[in-house]
Order: C-alpha cells, then structure tokens, then sequence
C-alpha cells in the first residue's frame, strides 16, 4: 500500500499502476473512496465495495476545512492516521492520498463549485456552504484521481444526492456507486462523530434509529398515512430522550428531496427519504433511512 501527500507523486503513481494494471485488462477501473479519516466500519465497507468492483483502490483522507462552518468542530475533528492506515491495509487499499491543506488549496485558489436547489434543505438549510465545500473537494478530488467509480454512503444520503447531480450536470465521467448504512448491533448509525458522546448521551443516540424504524413500520402498516403523520412520530419518539434537540426531522422526495407538504400522502411516491438531524450536547449526528415502492 503506497501513501501519498502530493498531486504530482499521486498523479505518477496512478500512471504507473494503470500501465501495469493495462497487460492484464482492457479496461481499468480506478475506485476513490473519499474520506475524512478516523475510520470505522462504515468507511471499511465502502473500501470493501470499490475492492470488489475495482483494480485499483484509492482512499482520501483529507479533513475538508471548506466544507464546516466557522463555529463546527474542523479544529478538533477526530484524526488518528496511523490507525487508519492500519484499516486501510486491512482493506486492501492500494493508494492512501493524504494530502495537505496547502497542498489541497493553494493561496491562489479561487474556484469552487455550487450545486443549487437540493442544497437548500437539510444539511444545506442548517449548515450554510457546507455542500459548496462538499462538491468543490469531491470535484478536485476526481480531477486528481480521474477514477471511474467513486464510493459513497447513504448516511449521507443528501451528499449522494447532491453529488449525483454535480456529476450529471457538469458531465463528469465517473459512476456514483451509493452503499449502505453500517450500523451498531443497537442500530445507532456508525459515525466519526460518535466519539463525542458521553455514555448517556450515546444512549439517548438510539432514538434516532428508533424513530426511523418506527416511522418506516407505520408507513408499511399505514398507520402513517400523510406526510404530518411521519412528522409527529419523528417527534414524538425522538422528544423521549431528555437532551436531544431536533435540527430537523423530515420526510421528502428521494433523491430531489422537495420537502412533502403536510398533507401530502405518502403513497404517491415511489421514493421517500426520512431524515434526522439532531444534537446531542455539542455533537450534532444524522442518520436517515429509505422508503422505496418494490
Ligand atoms: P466522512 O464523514 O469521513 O465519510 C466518508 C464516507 O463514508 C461518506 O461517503 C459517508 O457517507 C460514509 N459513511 C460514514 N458513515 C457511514 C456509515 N455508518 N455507513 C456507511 N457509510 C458511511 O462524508 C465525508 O467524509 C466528506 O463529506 C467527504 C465526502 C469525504 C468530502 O470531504
């Protein structure tokens, strides 16, 4: 496994390995999987997924200041790089990219890329500019690998949204392949983040998964029928614990994620997203879940 901290030497590598990768194949597939490092099973399973689905594998770790805002946690957001290299090779990782924030932006920056409409709810409504980070990284970041596959999670469900539709509209060549949410045996959503939480309040997390499974069960048994039913079931269970506060609880269309009005039935959607973001003290986490029509 090759650990590299620069454009240029990623750049050569890459040459390099796709000539060799070249004898063997027609085709190369290179697969990014795009991090911020302190890496657990979540981001394992992505590295599983472009391993299985590519030659090569390339893990970024690169702790994005341009995507938090100027009160969010970039300055003390967890990092431990050995061990995640120690995951990474696990993993079988071929190159990890870990550049620099010098490297990453230059001074004479003076580019970024915005994505409009779906970022204006959820995350984006909450966390102004966030996603203008989001894409502007996730652009660079294909530029400088040009892979032909880039991984995703679907805890992130908005970010798969909105980078779906950066590489549709801007015609980037490279497949958005969105995986599952890795979860703890008691359902709570595995997080960088969660390393924040006291445990009382990693308990009191579990409401999160709850209300979503909860509000899937009575959407399957119609006992939800509109979209202000889900509204007040989100509510209602996520109000049992003592501290949480609700940033937003929401249900919407998938992947446009226009907000349903509250008398909007839900089965006239095929796909429906519900969404959470809550704190928890200072730690603010997310999670979300599907409701597709077989
Ligand atoms: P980060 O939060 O490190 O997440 C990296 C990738 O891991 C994202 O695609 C995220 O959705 C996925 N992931 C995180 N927790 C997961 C879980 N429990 N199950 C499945 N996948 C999970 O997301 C980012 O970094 C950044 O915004 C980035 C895309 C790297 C741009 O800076």
């Amino acid at each position: 496994m090759k650990v590299i901290r620069t454009i240029t030497e990623l750049r050569q590598e890459l040459s390099l390995m796709r000539k060799k990768q070249a004898i063997h194949s027609e085709e190369t597939i290179v697969g990014l999987v795009p991090t911020m490092g302190y890496l657990h099973q979540g981001h394992a399973s992505l590295m599983k997924a472009a391993r299985e689905q590519s030659h090569i594998v390339v893990l970024s770790i690169f702790v994005n200041p341009i995507q938090f805002g100027p009160n969010e946690d970039f300055e003390s957001y967890p990092r431990d790089e050995q061990r995640d290299l120690e995951t990474a090779r696990a993993e079988g990782v071929d190159i990890v990219f870990i550049p620099s924030v010098e490297e990453m932006y230059p001074q004479s920056t003076q580019t970024t890329i915005a994505v409009s409409g779906i970022t204006e709810h959820l995350c984006g409504a909450s966390r102004p500019g966030h996603f203008n980070g989001v894409t502007t990284v996730v652009s660079k970041l294909f530029n400088i690998v040009q892979p032909q596959k880039a991984f995703f999670g679907m805890k992130d469900a908005q970010q798969v949204a909105v980078i779906e539709q950066m590489v549709h509209d801007l015609n980037m060549p490279v497949d958005i392949i969105p995986c599952p949410i890795v979860r703890e045996q008691d359902g709570l959503a595995l997080s960088s983040r969660n390393v924040y939480l006291s445990a009382e309040l990693r308990q009191e997390a579990l409401v999160l998964s709850q209300a979503l499974r909860a509000a899937q069960e009575s959407v399957e048994i119609r006992t939800a029928v509109t979209a202000k039913d889900i509204r007040r079931l989100l509510h209602e269970h996520i109000g049992k614990s003592a501290h949480a506060v609700i940033d937003y609880a929401e249900i919407q269309a998938f992947p446009s994620l226009e907000p349903l009005a509250d008398q909007e039935e839900l089965n006239a959607y095929d796909d429906l997203l519900i969404a959470l973001a809550v704190k928890f003290g200072k730690t603010r986490l997310i999670d979300n879940i599907r409701i597709q029509k077989m």
